[in-house]
């Protein structure tokens, strides 16, 4: 039903040089970006949610979700200032600061939708954390030229790069699905029985 292309990066340049990538895919037109590790189950589809705010709001959007304080180091962090419930302006992101260091607790998971200026602004991007080339660096280089939204989306996000959160994921998404459920019911109330007897 669709045509998948792919382009591998050869060498682990972080996040930013990754999507560079992908230039001449995007062929000058504004793309979304979805990192695989990040599962978002919704009433709605999260990208879905992400062009409503688009259409409204013209410039870019990254989701976003908060996380408590301790665990900002692991995420690309937004300060921005609130336009409706769930949609802030962006003023400002960091990439995974320390929690004292950090903006706010709003934190980037795995969905953007960008335009192709993004490209040349990578291009200018010095490695940042971890000597890799970040995404969140870019996009603040682009903030006063474009604007950068970000959405709260609607619905449960799992961290599949995590065990635990992998394992969640399974279970949370074969529970939603017919064919799957009454097997994965049975087995899960069999399994529980066995650790309470
Ligand atoms: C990447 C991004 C980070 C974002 C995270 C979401 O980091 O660089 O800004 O918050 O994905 O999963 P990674 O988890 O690849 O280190």
């Amino acid at each position: 039903m669709i045509q998948v292309y792919y382009v591998r990066q050869k060498l682990p340049r972080g996040l930013g040089d990754a999507v560079l990538q992908a230039r001449a895919f995007v062929n000058g037109d504004p793309f979304a970006v979805l990192l695989a590790d990040d599962i978002i189950d919704g009433p709605t589809p999260c990208l879905v949610q992400m062009q409503q705010v688009a259409r409204r709001y013209p410039g870019m959007v990254v989701a976003v979700m908060e996380v408590p304080r301790e665990q900002t180091s692991s995420y690309g962090i937004i300060e921005g200032t609130a336009v409706v419930p769930g949609v802030w302006e962006v003023t400002g992101l960091v990439e995974k600061p320390e929690p004292a260091d950090a903006p706010s607790n709003l934190a980037i998971v795995g969905r953007y939708i960008l335009t192709p200026g993004i490209f040349d602004a990578i291009e200018h991007t010095e490695p940042g954390k971890n000597g890799e080339v970040q995404l969140t660096d870019a996009l603040q280089a682009m903030l006063p030229f474009k604007k950068v939204y970000a959405c709260e989306f609607k619905g449960t996000r799992y961290d599949i790069g995590d065990q635990m959160g992998l394992l969640k994921a399974n279970v949370a998404l074969a529970l939603k699905r017919p064919e799957l459920a009454g097997d994965l019911r049975q087995f899960l109330s069999e399994t529980l029985e066995t650790i309470f007897d």
